[in-house]
């Protein structure tokens, strides 16, 4: 399943953080506020369970979730930049890394790191990264997740290329992706059009 988070919050982001002449600090502080709003419709499907509490005045019906043991799950580097903003919301959360990066010529993702909590299987996994462009990295830490445990699975992106999200959602059926746009095409060199440039670049101020 993919689904694009169709918001004017997120139009009006968007359009500043796609702007070349936006500098990495407000390119960070956008992609931060961007996964927030991501984060709010992907978990919109969580279980919740009844209970009460006494407010200063009465007992008050409430609901809390069923479970929150989430993962926040980067593909590195640029995925860390998504990190924050979910543990402001979900501060118990714990975090796993996937190193990889993209080789340039061949457009393969190379694996250079891989940690996750033990007994993956009682937590819910959100893997982030700014961008799906042919998808093999998300599809590659998704594999990478499931053979280590992991089972309940979502991914977070920022810009998703066409190419990306077919590539991801015929290899992994059951991972539901969510994005803040769907963008035109890759170009030669794998760069999603019209996107945003170098993801990892523009968040570190490297190039
Ligand atoms: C970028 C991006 C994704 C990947 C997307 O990372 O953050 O991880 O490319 O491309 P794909 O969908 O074609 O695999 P990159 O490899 O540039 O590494 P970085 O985050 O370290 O800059
Ligand atoms: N990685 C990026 O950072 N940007 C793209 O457009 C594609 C892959």
């Amino acid at each position: 399943m993919f689904t694009v988070v169709d918001h004017p919050l997120i139009k009006h982001k968007l359009a500043i953080l796609r702007n070349k002449s936006t500098e990495h600090r407000t390119f960070r502080e956008l992609i931060e506020e961007i996964t927030t709003l991501l984060f709010f419709e992907a978990t919109r499907d969580l279980k919740t369970c009844k209970t009460t509490v006494e407010t200063p005045l009465a007992k008050a019906e409430v609901e809390i979730l069923e479970n929150d043991k989430f993962v926040i799950a980067p593909i590195l580097r640029a995925g860390l930049s998504m990190v924050e903003p979910l543990l402001k919301i979900a501060p118990s959360a714990k975090v796993a890394h996937i190193g990889m990066y993209r080789d340039p010529s061949t457009l393969k993702p190379v694996s250079y790191f891989f940690k996750i909590p033990k007994n993956p299987e009682n937590y819910m996994f959100f893997i982030v990264d700014p961008m799906l462009a042919t998808g093999g990295s998300a599809v590659e830490a998704a594999n990478t997740l499931k053979k280590a445990g992991g089972k309940n699975i979502k991914l977070l992106c920022i810009i998703a290329a066409p190419e990306g999200v077919e590539n991801f959602t015929k290899s992994h059926t059951d991972i539901p992706v969510f994005a803040a746009s769907l963008d035109e095409k890759l170009n030669s060199k794998g760069y999603i059009i019209p996107g945003l440039g170098d993801a990892g670049d523009r968040i570190f101020g490297t190039s």
